[in-house]
């Protein structure tokens, strides 16, 4: 127990994170960058980012009532300060994307407005089943639906838009890679404090993989509706605007069409969630894929 509260501890996380990767940065980024002004020019595009962005400002707002409402059902001292930090993460995230909003163009006025109307249903279904367990203070439950479903999915995710805007626009990467770091902390919480737990408590399981099951049935959704639209790429292809190359999971994505990402990132994340979830002990469920 004494490396895990090291590891997770207040002072770590002082160290590595505010004192660390994200010393010097500004709203997740390097002071000064701005959106490329293709982004903001055309209204397709422009759209878009406000569109992607959204969802994860639902994303993150979920990890952050998940994490702070998860404090309270810890059963330990030390995962409750761990989840402190969390709480402060989250909340970082939710404020920094939603920054991005603002630097998309979106007047604080309408913010609200906006989120609402681009989030994903299925998105929001995704995130209410988590919510469900939080608020019952159903701690096993809550930290395998926020630390191991919805941060190995927001990981992976970060992750392929990280590849995808690495060289096109280096503000939002920069967001994202610090919000990467922040999410492999996240993670390594989830499988490190739940196993002991699941042993502790096999009654819990069958639940636990329900719950794997209907949020992955969700996310697998949110990925289609998001891959199926081929707005953008039809919008580049009219204004000659190149795909950008590079490189996630060892293939090029500007090489793929919008079908073949969408089975990329759900092929990782599956592939993922099955590894977490049978280190804590749980057997991964398949969901009736959308
Ligand atoms: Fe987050
Ligand atoms: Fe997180």
């Amino acid at each position: 127990m004494s490396d895990f509260l090291s590891a997770y501890s207040i002072q770590s996380w002082l160290e590595s994170c505010p004192q660390g990767y994200l010393e010097g940065t500004e709203f997740g980024h390097r002071p000064g960058e701005e959106e490329v002004p293709l982004l903001l020019d055309n209204e397709v595009l422009r759209e878009d980012a406000i569109r992607t962005t959204v969802q994860l400002i639902v994303g993150e707002r979920c990890a952050l009532a998940a994490s702070s409402g998860l404090i309270n059902a810890a059963p330990d001292e030390g995962s409750k300060r761990f989840l402190a930090t969390q709480t402060l993460d989250e909340a970082r995230h939710v404020e920094i994307f939603t920054r991005r909003l603002l630097d998309l163009g979106v007047r604080k006025g309408e913010l609200e407005t906006v989120i609402d109307a681009y989030a994903n249903p299925n998105l929001v279904k995704f995130a209410s089943i988590l919510l469900e367990k939080v608020d019952a203070k159903d701690f096993i439950a809550g930290v395998v639906g926020q630390n191991i479903v919805l941060e190995g999915m927001a990981f992976s995710v970060f992750e392929m838009m990280h590849a995808m805007n690495q060289e096109v626009n280096p503000k939002f990467a920069h967001t994202l890679a610090g919000t990467i770091a922040d999410e492999r902390r996240h993670v390594g919480f989830g499988e490190n404090r739940i196993g002991a737990l699941i042993k502790a408590h096999p009654e819990k399981k069958a639940e636990v993989e329900r719950m794997q099951r209907d949020m992955s049935y969700f996310m697998l959704a949110t990925f289609a509706d998001a891959f199926r639209q081929t707005r953008v790429l039809d919008e580049m292809n009219r204004i000659g605007q190149p795909r950008a190359h590079s490189a996630y999971q060892g293939v090029d994505l500007g090489e793929l069409s919008t079908d073949e990402m969408e089975q990329l990132l759900a092929d990782t994340v599956l592939k993922e969630f099955k590894t977490r979830l049978g280190r804590i002990g749980i057997e991964y469920q398949s969901p009736v894929r959308v």
